[in-house]
């Protein structure tokens, strides 16, 4: 992005750490293979690097069980998943600072409880409502996705939410509705980064999809990760995921979601058109003015092992989403 951050090769092994408490045994044996075999390190040790039972276990007991409910969702990604302490410290979240450890430094007391959404503009049922009224309804999947930064690293996450399309449909959009706007909490008490001149961002953070990419089944509203609720530093207690396009889109921590007729602003378009699109669909085909798309950094990685993948159109979910770009040119719409 424009603020020069920590590279992913920066990442000392110490952090390549799995989720060493994850219930699924599938997952965490292949987290534990990718994580463990990487850094040398024994089970032992990887115990007590962080504590994602005590992070959790703070959370109010209804989300807790929600996500502990979780069945598994489709598509899953066949990669094999980034340990939970990559996913968990190598975080983009400039309301914390904007260093990729900062978020899991400085987000920790940030207030999730109680949280209110409110949903406006061009639907049926607006209002206001809790974190709870917002969830109660729609059982929650766990859907492995890979999840491509426009920085050129990558993960694959075992997220737990469900689709956006079910929470659109409840607020009965009208037929002006062609495009969804999210709003990320403005509280610069407890996100110092919002004071802050550096990043040059207008807070507060807000992100847009046109209606149907919101509706296609794939985008996601996440409330937990590795069968936990949703860290901080990952966008707690609800943020969006966009898996076939580049991470900025997939906004943190929403307090506010607006159907609306023209096309929203957007956080790192307003900042530099012409580097981050409206779309900003994973595209190897087209560059970054700045640097190329064509390969990514998969986490966990080191400077002697970037452990390069070649990037895929759409982050490799191209028969769901391609027909949604049908007849566009995908080098101006970028
Ligand atoms: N949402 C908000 N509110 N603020 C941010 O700075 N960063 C974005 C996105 N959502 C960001 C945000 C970027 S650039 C990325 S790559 C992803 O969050 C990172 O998500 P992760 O930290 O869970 O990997």
């Amino acid at each position: 992005m424009l603020i020069k951050t920590r590279k992913a090769s920066d990442i000392p092994s110490s952090e390549i750490t799995p989720e060493s408490v994850y219930l699924n045994r599938r997952h965490f044996m292949a987290a534990l293979a990718g994580g463990a075999v990487a850094s040398g390190m024994s089970g032992n040790a990887l115990a007590l690097v962080g504590n994602p039972a005590a992070e959790d276990a703070g959370r109010p007991k209804w989300w807790r069980n929600a996500v502990e409910q979780r069945v598994d969702g489709m598509p899953n990604a066949k990669d094999s998943l980034t340990p939970y302490s990559d996913a968990t410290r190598y975080n983009n979240f400039y309301e914390f600072g904007t260093g990729k450890t900062d978020p899991s430094e400085y987000a920790g007391k940030f207030k999730t409880d109680p949280w209110q959404v409110t949903i406006d503009g061009e639907v049926g049922k607006p209002g206001t409502f809790t974190l709870e009224d917002i969830l109660k309804p729609h059982p929650l999947e766990e859907r492995i996705y890979r999840f491509r930064c426009v920085e050129a690293w990558s993960m694959v996450v075992p997220w737990v939410g469900f689709s956006l399309a079910d929470l659109i449909k409840r607020f009965e959009p009208t037929s002006k509705a062609k495009y969804v706007a999210f709003e990320t909490l403005y509280d610069p008490e407890q996100m110092p980064g919002q004071s802050s001149r550096f990043s040059g961002i207008k807070w507060p953070y807000v992100e847009g999809l046109r209606l149907d990419e919101a509706m296609n089944p794939l985008t996601m509203m996440v409330v937990g990760l590795y069968g936990r609720t949703l860290p901080n530093q990952n966008g707690a207690p609800l943020r969006l995921m966009v898996p076939w396009k580049y991470g900025f889109k997939s906004i943190k921590s929403i307090v506010k979601i607006t159907l609306t007729e023209k096309q929203p602003p957007t956080t790192w378009n307003l900042l530099a058109p012409g580097e981050y699109g409206f779309y900003s669909n994973v595209n190897p085909l087209v560059d970054h003015p700045r640097w190329s798309q064509s390969r990514e950094r998969r986490l966990p990685n080191s400077l002697f092992d970037p452990n390069w993948h070649d990037t895929q159109m759409f982050n490799g979910y191209e028969e769901e989403v391609a027909s949604l770009y049908k007849g566009m040119d995908l080098k101006k719409f970028y």
